[in-house]
């Protein structure tokens, strides 16, 4: 059984640093690299990151697969839209439909906070995530090319479920 649990203390946001180093180095060294994806781990998704970015007004939620951690997501409001900041299921997770219903919870909050879509930003090279977003109904509406610091950029497709 699939549980979303809110991260508000130090100890979950260790959690969540500990799942987000094995899934970005497992699923994005081949997309952008050792150095990048080094660099984003540290500056984004260590646990005292992640920690100033829940006091500025992220939610972060631990999936939880039988009471076990196996991932995560993070939202934020944005004007009348839900921005999906992060969702990461680990590799031996995928493909059962835990990504689905982590969706269908992002959904949910974002109807109960009367958002009308759901956004987010996808490497353009991340052929299955961007596959996995259009089977739950995302459609690719623009590009965006962020500079990050340190002579690195996120290139990223942006896409949209409309709500409502
Ligand atoms: C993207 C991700 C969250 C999806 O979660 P998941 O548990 O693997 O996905 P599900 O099993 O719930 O599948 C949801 C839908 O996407 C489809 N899908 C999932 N992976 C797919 C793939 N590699 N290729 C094509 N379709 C895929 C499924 O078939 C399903 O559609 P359906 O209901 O019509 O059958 C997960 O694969 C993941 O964490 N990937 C790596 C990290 C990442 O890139 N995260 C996104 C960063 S922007």
């Amino acid at each position: 059984m699939t549980k979303f649990i809110l991260a508000t203390t130090k100890q979950h946001f260790k959690i969540i640093e500990t799942l987000a180093d094995a899934i970005w180095r497992e699923h994005y060294i081949p997309i952008i690299g050792i150095e990048q994806v080094e660099y984003m781990l540290k500056n984004f998704q260590s646990a005292e990151a992640m920690y100033s970015q829940h006091n500025e007004g992220y939610q972060y939620f631990l999936i939880h697969f039988n009471d076990e951690p196996i991932g995560y997501l993070s939202f934020i409001k944005q004007d009348n839209s839900l921005f999906l900041s992060k969702i990461y299921v680990s590799k031996d997770f995928r493909g059962k439909k835990i990504g689905k219903g982590a969706m269908d919870f992002v959904q949910k909050s974002a109807l109960e906070q009367m958002c009308k879509s759901i956004t987010l930003g996808v490497n353009k090279y991340n052929s299955k995530s961007i596959a996995a977003y259009e089977a739950m109904d995302f459609k690719r509406v623009g590009e965006a090319i962020t500079d990050i610091g340190n002579g690195f950029i996120m290139d990223d497709y942006k896409m949209e479920k409309v709500l409502v």
